[in-house]
């Protein structure tokens, strides 16, 4: 896991006694949200698919807790939130960036199955843990959830149907559940970056300018704005977020 930037440190959100569940904390962005929260006081969870890109025994020793959690299986996020829930009480922030990416395919070369993987990986799993997050939210009368969209969903490139209408359905379905929750002390928004600085993304895209791409923590800090109280009046919204010029 990378360590957090000096001026994310400086954010002042403070973090302090909440409990925080990160899904897809095994990645770039995931990895970075786990630092983050961690840092600025808050109890962390995070979870996995791939026990080869984690590092349980140095999390345990920071007190955080790493879970196996298949999002796109509805017994594994059952059992998910029924261990936090045994353990902790509650939930009171959802960060989901669990998601993945598929492009350069026409639609027409491109498989039924690469179509249900990218709406099983980007909207079946936003479903599935709002699902069974929400009810525990709702005990408690606090909640703030924060999916990770893209800004294909609202303008796709060509070539990336399947990945483009998945993105675009997230931000529907935030819409759609932060209206049936108004009223209720809990926010729901989706936060849609362009291309992230990741190390995947220079590997993928070597010659690629790295200057236009957003940083990890400039996405991070905007994520930590909407699961922070400051954010109490923004819900179902689906904020760009673009390297500023
Ligand atoms: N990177 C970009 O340029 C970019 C741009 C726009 C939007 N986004 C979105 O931002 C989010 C984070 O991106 P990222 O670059 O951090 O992605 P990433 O590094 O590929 O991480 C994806 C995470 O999702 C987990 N995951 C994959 N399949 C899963 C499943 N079936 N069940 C549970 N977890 C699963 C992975 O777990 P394992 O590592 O254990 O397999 C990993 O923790 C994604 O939603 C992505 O679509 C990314």
């Amino acid at each position: 896991m990378g360590s957090v930037n000096w001026w994310l440190k400086l954010i002042k959100h403070d973090f302090s006694g909440k409990i925080v569940l990160i899904t897809g904390s095994s990645g770039a962005v995931g990895s970075r949200l786990l630092d983050f929260f961690t840092s600025h006081g808050a109890t962390t969870i995070g979870t996995y698919l791939d026990e080869m890109k984690i590092n349980i025994a140095r999390s345990k020793s920071e007190g955080i807790d790493l879970i196996r959690c298949n999002t796109m299986e509805n017994d594994d996020v059952t059992s998910l939130v029924g261990t936090i829930t045994k353990k902790h009480g509650r939930i009171d922030i959802l960060v989901n960036t669990v998601g993945g990416y598929l492009g350069g395919k026409s639609v027409v070369d491109l498989e039924e199955e690469e179509w249900n993987k990218m709406f099983g990986l980007n909207l079946l799993s936003a479903f599935l843990i709002t699902k069974h997050v929400v009810p525990l939210m709702l005990q408690s009368d606090y909640g703030k959830i924060v999916h990770i969209s893209s800004y294909t969903g609202i303008s796709a490139q060509g070539l990336d149907s399947a990945y483009a209408s998945s993105k675009a359905g997230l931000i529907r379905f935030v819409e759609s559940v932060s209206k049936e929750l108004k009223n209720r002390n809990l926010t729901v928004n989706c936060v849609l970056p362009s291309i992230i600085d990741t190390k995947a993304n220079r590997k993928m895209m070597a010659d690629a300018d790295f200057k236009q791409w957003i940083s990890i923590d400039e996405l991070v800090a905007v994520i930590a704005f909407l699961s922070s109280d400051d954010s109490r009046a923004i819900t179902g919204s689906a904020i760009p977020v673009l390297k500023p010029n």
